[in-house]
C-alpha cells in the first residue's frame, strides 16, 4: 500500500494508472475510519482495478466554533484498517498543500445547500464541494463512493458531478448500524456512556416516521410531532432538525405523496449526529 501525501504526486501516480487501462474506485474520507468507510470500500475494491482512499479532517467545511480540533483522528489505526480492505494507494495530505497560501477559489452548489444541515452549518457544503473537486481534479477517478448517512453530501456532489462535467459515476451505499439502529460515525467515538444508549433514538424516531406512512399517515406535521417528542424524551438530546423532505429537492414537504427523505440532526453534548431513511412513495 503506497501512502502519498503530496498533490502533485497524487496526481502523477492516478495519471499513470489510469494511462496503464486500470479504473480507479475512490472512496474519499476524514479518516477515524469504521465499517461505514470499510463498507465503501469494500465495494470499490471488487468495482475496480485500483482502490484509492483519501484521509483528510478538511478544515473549510467546519464552521466557526464547530469540531474540526477535537474531530477525531487517528491516522495509525486507519492505516492498519486501508491494508485490511486491500486498499492500494492512500492520498493524506496536510491543509497547507489542499489550501496553499493565497488559495481562493471554492464552490457552491446553489439551493440544496440552503436547507437541513446547509442552514444549521453555514458554508459546510461549500468546503465539501470544494475539497471533493479538488480530489476529483487530483485523482480523475473512475468511480467515487459515499455512504447514504449523509444524504444531503451525495446530492450535492451528485450536483457537482453533472454541472461541472465530472466524467466519473457516484456510487451512494446504504448506511451501515450499531445492533440498536445508531448509524456508524467517526463522532460516535466522543459520545459518553449515557450518550452513546440515548443516540439509538434517532434510528427509532426514523423508523417511527416510516411505519406511521405505511401506517396511511399523510399529514408531514403529525408524524413530526412524534419524532420530536420520541427525541425529546432523551434527556441528554438537543433537537437541530427533524424533517420530512422529497427525497430529490430536500425540500421540506407538507404531505407525504412521494418518495420522501426522513432526516434527523440531533446534538448530545458537544457531539452532532445526522441520520436518515429514504421512505419510498406511499
Ligand atoms: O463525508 C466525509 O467524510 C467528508 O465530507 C468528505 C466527503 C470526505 C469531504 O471532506
Amino acid at each position: 500500500m503506497e501512502i502519498i501525501h503530496e498533490p502533485s504526486v497524487i496526481q502523477r501516480r492516478c495519471e499513470s494508472i489510469r494511462c496503464g487501462g486500470a479504473t480507479i474506485g475512490l472512496v474519499p474520507t476524514m479518516g477515524c475510519l469504521h465499517e461505514g468507510h470499510l463498507s465503501l470500500m469494500r465495494r470499490a475494491r471488487v468495482e475496480n482495478d485500483v482502490l484509492v482512499v483519501s484521509i483528510f479532517v478538511n478544515p473549510t467545511q467546519f464552521g466557526q466554533g464547530e469540531d474540526f480540533d477535537s474531530y477525531p483522528r487517528d491516522l495509525q489505526g486507519d492505516l492498519v484498517r486501508l491494508e485490511g480492505v486491500g486498499a492500494d494507494v492512500v492520498f493524506a495530505p496536510r491543509a497547507e498543500s489542499i489550501y496553499p497560501k493565497r488559495y481562493g477559489t471554492f464552490v457552491e452548489v446553489a439551493e440544496i445547500t440552503e436547507w437541513l444541515c446547509g442552514a444549521s452549518r453555514p458554508g459546510h457544503f461549500r468546503g465539501v464541494a470544494t475539497v471533493v473537486a479538488k480530489l476529483f481534479n487530483l485523482m480523475k477517478p473512475h468511480r467515487a463512493y459515499f455512504g447514504q448517512k449523509d444524504y444531503q453530501q451525495t446530492v450535492v456532489v451528485r450536483r457537482l458531478v453533472a454541472d461541472l462535467n465530472f466524467d466519473l459515476t457516484i456510487a451512494v451505499l446504504p448506511t451501515v448500524r450499531e445492533p440498536d439502529g445508531l448509524a456508524m460515525s467517526s463522532r460516535n467515538a466522543r459520545l459518553t456512556p449515557d450518550e452513546r444508549r440515548m443516540a439509538a433514538v434517532l434510528y427509532r424516531s426514523l423508523r417511527h416516521s416510516e411505519e406511521r406512512i405505511k401506517g396511511g399517515e399523510r399529514q408531514a406535521t403529525i408524524i413530526l410531532d412524534e419524532m420530536r417528542a420520541m427525541i425529546e424524551a432523551q434527556p441528554l438530546a438537543q433537537i437541530d432538525y427533524v424533517a420530512l423532505c422529497d427525497s430529490e429537492t430536500l425540500k421540506a414537504v407538507d404531505r407525504i405523496e412521494g418518495p420522501t427523505l426522513a432526516a434527523v440532526a440531533v446534538k448530545f453534548g458537544a457531539t452532532r449526529l445526522i441520520d436518515n431513511i429514504l421512505i419510498p412513495t406511499p
